[in-house]
């Protein structure tokens, strides 16, 4: 937290209040102000009028395809959104910030595809999982294509601003890796404290959203304190994110969800309702649940659930949203632009933490 004297509070022309530390530098031109900056419906559509394109060559037509495949069944896009709310926060979009918001979408593709064969998973935005219609071994290279091709785009940026931008990328694309390791240790080991679920689900999911914004901004030329706080929104909105991908994977319409629900359950994650219902439940349905752990078919979806039920994971997923997205907006709070600019990034907090899909 910064202390008043390292801020100075003022209040625009149209009632805004304007957070500025005193050393920040980067401040957004006063006459675009008045403009109200893109949704997050418009920069998806900006973002996909240039990322809808063929990503890959023709031949081998089955690695290609596959690659192709799961880009083609889009997505929410969050990331490179964020990516370019980020950018127009401090500036207009640049090119650049369109390059990196594909390299990020690109990568984040890529952690699905191998996410996928971790937690065999069937589903992914309502279709089939790229390795159960293309096979295992084309779904690895489909993805490693995928994070290549996510560096090339990268390659395009500005020579000013490369080195933080691929130092930043890498620093997380390895935190992922780390965090998706620990998700799988996780399946193995019986007791997990709510510290390391925070933990692993920082590294694989969170970090990412928080990279993605402070990419954007970096481009746009934002001082390393502002870059600092909307990383810092960024993270905790992404565990808020994965808490509600968390409670989606149990209690979701899988319709709209496009995943086979159950599978976290099926594959003994250890997701904030297993470790919740371990802590509240009573003594009798604790060593059911125990039990339940060790079967391995999917009989045991159900009973899990009716559990997760009787301990209310729903009022208590709630409640853990609550907590990280006030965390979140008091560092969006802190960022030091007219509050008018930060409004794309509070809608998008407000639409994710009730998302269904
Ligand atoms: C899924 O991410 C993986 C998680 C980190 C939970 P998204 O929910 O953003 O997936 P798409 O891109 O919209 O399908
Ligand atoms: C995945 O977490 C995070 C990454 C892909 C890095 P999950 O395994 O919960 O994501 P979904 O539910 O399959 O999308
Ligand atoms: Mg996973
Ligand atoms: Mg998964
Ligand atoms: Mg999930």
């Amino acid at each position: 937290m910064r202390t008043n004297d390292q801020m100075i509070k003022k209040t625009d022309i149209n009632g805004n209040t304007i957070s500025t530390e005193k050393n920040e530098i980067k401040a957004a031109p006063a006459v675009e102000n008045k403009q109200s900056l893109h949704s997050y419906k418009e920069l998806s559509h900006l973002f996909e009028q240039r990322f809808n394109v063929r990503q890959f060559p023709e031949q081998p037509e089955k690695l290609y395809d596959a690659s192709q495949y799961l880009l083609a069944l889009g997505g929410k896009r969050i990331r490179p959104v964020m990516c370019l709310m980020g950018n127009e926060m401090f500036d207009t979009i640049k090119e650049d910030a369109y390059h990196v918001a594909a390299a990020i979408e690109l990568f984040h593709n890529f952690t699905l595809v191998h996410d996928d064969i971790m937690d065999r998973a069937p589903l992914r935005r309502g279709m089939q999982t790229v390795h159960m219609k293309f096979g295992e071994s084309t779904a690895l290279l489909a993805g490693d294509v995928m994070l290549v091709t996510g560096y090339q785009s990268l390659n395009k940026v500005h020579i000013d601003f490369l080195p933080a931008v691929l130092s930043l990328f890498n620093k997380t694309a390895k935190e992922v890796c780390e965090g998706q390791q620990l998700d799988m240790d996780f399946e193995k080991m019986p007791e997990i404290n709510f510290d390391d679920y925070v933990r692993m689900i920082t590294l694989k999911t969170s970090v990412a959203l928080a990279a993605s914004l402070q990419l954007g901004a970096i481009l746009g030329g934002a001082g390393l304190g502002n870059q600092g706080h909307l990383y810092e929104f960024g993270k905790n909105l992404g565990i808020a994110f994965q808490v509600q991908d968390d409670y989606l994977d149990a209690f979701g319409n899988p319709e709209k969800f496009g995943k086979k629900t159950g599978g976290d359950i099926m594959a003994n994650k250890k997701t904030f309702l297993l470790l919740q219902a371990l802590k509240v439940a009573s003594a009798s349905q604790q060593k059911e649940l125990h039990s339940l752990l060790r079967l391995n078919d999917e009989s045991k979806i159900q009973p899990v659930l009716d559990i997760y039920t009787s301990c209310q994971v729903d009022v208590w997923a709630k409640e853990l949203k609550q907590k990280y997205l006030s965390i979140a907006l008091e560092h969006l709070e802190e960022i030091a632009v007219l509050s008018a600019r930060k409004k794309p990034l509070e809608d998008l907090a407000h639409y994710l933490m009730d998302r269904d899909v």
